[in-house]
């Protein structure tokens, strides 16, 4: 394993990204400071100086499994669970929340060629930031916001270093749907979900291995791959 460390950096993704093939595999690349992160849809990641974690991992695989996001949702929960135990709640299917405010969203993204298949998981963990940009604030929270109290990065970064190892190591494992199933936020609620440009109404009744959500709409039964979950009620 190889571990890269620096003190400002655009995006820990986009580092492995464009050094991915002179690099060991599994490579974990992390800044407290980084000025340019990037989220799901083309989105940014906010982040200030020295307040988070911005941590990604590279590595080969043989197939890309898209539970792995989620298999990654769970190792930072049990590795945040491990420093303060608070109600964390896996959105699927990217994104750890306490009660309905996020601290951490995950990036996760694979590159192909003939010769190997590569996966980065990018995860950004707030920590000691209290205050964020207007837009996001009210949505968003961090251990500080929670509790009050300073945590070191560090810290923090190790626990989910360890847990990320076990899922790179055991990439071929079935996910465990019953510790996201306890955790899955929206589980049995009414929400609602984009497809395409519609936006459908259901009720989330289960999760699949594979990491698809089953959702029971008016006169059907979905399983649904990719999308943005809203809880109505
Ligand atoms: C999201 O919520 O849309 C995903 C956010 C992912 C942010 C992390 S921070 C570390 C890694 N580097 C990036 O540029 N993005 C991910």
């Amino acid at each position: 394993m190889k571990y890269l460390y620096f003190p400002t950096l655009s995006s820990t993704n986009d580092y492995l990204k464009e050094h991915y093939l002179d690099l060991d595999y599994p490579t974990y690349c992390v800044t407290y400071n980084q000025t340019k992160g990037r989220g799901r849809t083309g989105h940014s990641w906010e982040a200030s100086p020295n307040l988070n974690l911005a941590l990604s991992v590279l590595f080969k695989v043989d197939d890309i499994k898209e539970n792995i996001t989620l298999k990654a949702a769970i190792a930072v929960t049990k590795a945040l669970k491990n420093i303060i135990d608070l109600a964390y709640n896996i959105k699927w299917p990217n994104d750890i929340l306490i009660g309905n405010k996020k601290i951490c969203g995950i990036l996760t993204e694979g590159i192909t060629t003939k010769d190997a298949i590569y996966l980065i998981i990018g995860i950004g963990v707030n920590i000691n930031q209290i205050n964020f940009s207007k837009d996001i604030d009210d949505k968003t929270t961090s251990l500080k916001k929670e509790t009050g109290k300073e945590y070191l990065i560090k810290d923090i970064e190790d626990e989910i270093i360890n847990k990320l190892n076990f899922i790179i190591n055991h990439y071929n494992d079935q996910l465990d749907v019953d510790f996201i199933k306890k955790h899955l936020y929206g589980m049995n609620k009414e929400i609602s979900y984009h497809q395409g440009q519609e936006i459908k109404k259901g009720r989330i009744i289960d999760l699949k291995t594979n990491g698809e959500l089953v959702i029971e709409t008016e006169n059907d039964i979905k399983n649904i791959r990719t999308g943005e979950i809203t809880i109505i009620r």
